[in-house]
């Protein structure tokens, strides 16, 4: 049964003192706190299991071998991968964008376009940036309407036959807003165009399915859904996959290397070169199961829930403006500034009343840009969370805002 109170009980970082307060955590859409099961899980591997995969003469090996090729079957049913798809473990959502973003735009022409959102993460626009100088490729914005919420008409405005691939992520890092990429998806695929979706703030939130979306790349981070540092997922369908060029060479991903060159394994491996984070795999596979073991529906009501109990309360304040109003269409982070006062003077306020938020740019420039803002106060919010953190959330914000009045 969905009981935060109860869910709180599995995460031993929540149950800290930080200057004798309560430590209260909003900041998930960052880094989400680490339940035990997952912590016991790479426990186990390094204290017992830890071993080479792929390449051993012995049990140790074979048997992590095993785990690891086990943690991608985790990953692949949890996102509903099919055997139509791959499941490349990475470092995380950057590196999974940097995959796609070198190697998928070996296949293109100059001149062609990439599309992208005015709300992406930077994770999924330098590494366009990077590819579209050296390849003479160009790059399209998605326009927004003012709250932050994409401008459909602007992404059909942008779409074209010179449209190769469209980056969205499904959900703003900054706003919390839900994007429609299915209906982007369709759209996108009538002018031949694939779909690299960034999934960092969604799989955590509610249901992906990749073959129901029909996306043709899905990125996402460990760290975000209760897994480790440093293990992330490249989902891709296989015939696009096995038609891209290596990202990166070395071992474990090569048929046969004469003088003359190297032949390539097929996907996942071409693109897993060198020893992979088998004890990070294995974890993501454990956060992924306990994860899976509470109702992705009701996880996804609960931070709504959290959300508009906050906004309501902010609503109300004089002093505060919101940039996106409403539980619609979002997951449970809420981005705001105390009119007047910097952001990192209230949230270095905010902490020492026990209250961890982000504030800053969050690496969106460009979404600053168009709100007009240097930066925002954002608190984001989990299964751990509870709706008396909020009620002294909002104590503790107007405490803050006293001392600048
Ligand atoms: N992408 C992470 C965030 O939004 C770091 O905070």
């Amino acid at each position: 049964m969905f009981d935060p109170v109860y869910i709180r009980k599995d995460f031993p970082s929540i149950h800290q003192f930080y200057e004798g307060k309560n430590l209260v955590y909003f900041d998930s859409a960052a880094s989400a706190l680490k339940p035990q099961a997952m912590v016991d899980r790479l426990s186990q591997y390094y204290a017992f299991e830890a071993s080479n995969v792929h390449r051993g003469a012995h049990f140790l090996s074979d048997r992590a071998t095993g785990y690891y090729e086990d943690a991608r079957q985790t990953v692949a049913d949890f996102i509903g991968a099919g055997e139509d798809g791959d499941i490349i473990f990475t470092s995380g959502t950057t590196d999974s964008i940097n995959l796609v973003a070198h190697s998928f735009s070996q296949l293109l022409n100059s001149g062609d376009e990439i599309l992208i959102s005015k709300m992406e993460h930077h994770s999924n626009i330098v590494p366009w940036h990077l590819v579209a100088e050296r390849l003479d490729l160009k790059i399209q914005y998605i326009d927004l309407h003012e709250d932050g919420r994409l401008n459909w008409e602007s992404f059909i405005d942008k779409l074209s036959s010179k449209t190769k691939l469209v980056a969205l992520t499904m959900v703003s890092n900054v706003t919390g807003v839900i994007n429609p990429v299915k209906e982007v998806i369709q759209k996108a695929h009538e002018v031949g165009a694939k779909v690299l979706l960034d999934g960092a703030q969604a799989v955590s939130s509610f249901e992906v399915n990749v073959q129901k979306i029909d996306c043709d790349f899905l990125a996402f981070s460990g760290h975000k859904i209760y897994g480790p540092n440093g293990i992330g997922v490249l989902y891709g369908k296989s015939e696009l996959l096995n038609k891209m060029p290596p990202y990166r060479g070395g071992g474990s991903m090569i048929k046969e290397v004469t003088e003359e060159g190297s032949t390539f394994l097929s996907a996942p491996f071409r693109f897993e070169a060198g020893t992979p984070n088998v004890g990070g795999a294995i974890g993501l596979a454990a956060a992924v199961k306990y994860f899976s073991s509470y109702d992705r529906h009701e996880i996804h009501q609960h931070k709504k829930f959290l959300l508009s109990t906050l906004e309501n309360k902010l609503s109300d304040m004089p002093e505060i403006k919101l940039f996106t109003h409403g539980e619609q269409d979002r997951i449970g982070v809420c981005s705001f500034e105390v009119k007047g006062v910097h952001h990192s003077d209230i949230s270095t306020l905010l902490d020492q009343e026990g209250y961890a938020v982000r504030s800053g740019h969050h690496c969106a420039q460009l979404l600053m840009k168009h709100f007009g803002s240097s930066g925002t106060l954002r608190a984001s919010f989990d299964i751990y969370n509870t709706v008396d953190e909020i009620d002294g959330f909002v104590v503790a914000l107007k405490k803050a805002i006293g001392f600048f009045k």
